[in-house]
Order: C-alpha cells, then sequence, then structure tokens
C-alpha cells in the first residue's frame, strides 16, 4: 500500500503557519493533519474553521482535519467552507453513522477515531463506507508523547477485519508518538497513513526525516 505522510501542524510554527505548510508540501508530505482541540474533549484549546481557512492558500495538500470536539456535527459546515478536504470525528464524541451522512453531503471525506482506551472494534462498523480510519497511539490533547505499543494489537485487528469485508485497501492512519525508529513496525501493523508532529517539525532535515518515516 501507498504510504502517506501527514504531519501534524501542532507541532508547527503558529506565528509563520502559511509558511509551514508550504515547508511541509515541498519537503514531500502527503496531508496536512490540522488537530483541532476545543477545551472540553480534550483540556487544551488550539485553532479551528478559521485557522484551516487561513491555511488553505499556501498548499494544495490534503488538509486532513482531525475534529477533538464535542458535538463536531455543530462545526462540519464551517470545516467544509473553510476547506477541509477530509474531516475525522471521535467515536467517544458523536453518533459516527449520522456524522458520515452529514460529511458525505458535502462531498468531503470522511474518517472515524478512537482514543487509546476505546476498542479498537467501535471503528468496525465504520469500515463499511469510511474514506479513512484513524487510532489514536496517544492520549488525545498534546503533542510530544510517547507511542503506545498497545495499538499495534489494534492496528492489527482494524487491517484484518478490513480485510475481511473486502475493504483490505482503506486507509488506515496512525496519530501520536511516530518517530523513524518504530514506525516499521507501525506500518507492518497495517498503517498506512503517519501523522508525525515533534519528529518532522524537531528534524533539522524535513524532507529526508519525511522520507524515513515512508519506513
Ligand atoms: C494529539 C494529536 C496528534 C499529535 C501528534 O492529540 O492528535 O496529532 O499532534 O504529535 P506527535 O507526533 O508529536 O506525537
Ligand atoms: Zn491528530
Amino acid at each position: 500500500m501507498k504510504i502517506k505522510i501527514a504531519p501534524s501542524i501542532l507541532a508547527s510554527d503558529f506565528s509563520k503557519a502559511g509558511e509551514e505548510v508550504a515547508r511541509l508540501e515541498k519537503s514531500g508530505a502527503d496531508l496536512v493533519h490540522c488537530d483541532v482541540m476545543d477545551g472540553n474533549f480534550v483540556p487544551p484549546i488550539t485553532f479551528g474553521a478559521q485557522m484551516v481557512k487561513a491555511l488553505r492558500p499556501h498548499t494544495k495538500l490534503p488538509l486532513d482535519c482531525h475534529l477533538m470536539v464535542l458535538h463536531p456535527e455543530t462545526h462540519i459546515e464551517d470545516f467544509v467552507r473553510a476547506g477541509a478536504d477530509i474531516i475525522t470525528v471521535h467515536v467517544e464524541a458523536c453518533d459516527i453513522p449520522k456524522l458520515f451522512q452529514q460529511i458525505e453531503r458535502y462531498g468531503v471525506k470522511k474518517s472515524a477515531v478512537v482514543n487509546p482506551e476505546t476498542d479498537v472494534e467501535k471503528l468496525f462498523p465504520a469500515a463499511e463506507n469510511a474514506d479513512m480510519l484513524l487510532l489514536m497511539s496517544v492520549h488525545p490533547g498534546w503533542g510530544g508523547q510517547k507511542f503506545i505499543p498497545e495499538t499495534l494489537k489494534k492496528l492489527e485487528k482494524l487491517r484484518n477485519y478490513c480485510e475481511k469485508i473486502g475493504r483490505g485497501g482503506l486507509d488506515i492512519e496512525v496519530d501520536g508518538g511516530v518517530t523513524a525508529e518504530n514506525v516499521k513496525d507501525i506500518i507492518a501493523a497495517g498503517a498506512n497513513v503517519i501523522v508525525a508532529g515533534s519528529t518532522v517539525f524537531r528534524a533539522a532535515d524535513m524532507a529526508g526525516t519525511i522520507e524515513r518515516l515512508r519506513g
């Protein structure tokens, strides 16, 4: 499967966000991962649709919007209008079939995610018609945490299930604590979309690091 790298702008310099996403595109990233946090679903507040709108003119890469918010249904339209290409909503925060219908109506890609403490089976119903599925490999809310190794088992289960239902080619994304060292195991376990915040933005050689993250 094609491995896609989705750097998280959470680790970027917000004072020059436009330049940062342009730099990601020049360095070979496949997606721009936007971590939206509302101070309720997760303790911190990051940014919302206005930021996504501001970034839109600076890159042609798909904007992969990860909504760590309560009541995501009240924000979908704003993110669509802002230029989101993929919208990911949490199983813990909403009714996935309803949200998928809503996102689909706008012609935007839809994805569902589970937190580390949520059973991976909770994602199975979404596998039928999702454009992507995401597994959190750290507790959502902060960049720079350590990868939770139990995620590998969940990944294997999820990839096997997708294959079983004839959706073996579905994009499966992993988010949190990914490094050039652990990425091989993550890909071997079944992920093909790799989120990386600190690993990409702390690197002296961004392009080289993105290439290494392809395993
Ligand atoms: C955590 C976010 C992640 C995070 C990843 O809530 O969803 O996308 O920014 O950051 P690193 O790669 O630094 O763990
Ligand atoms: Zn994320």
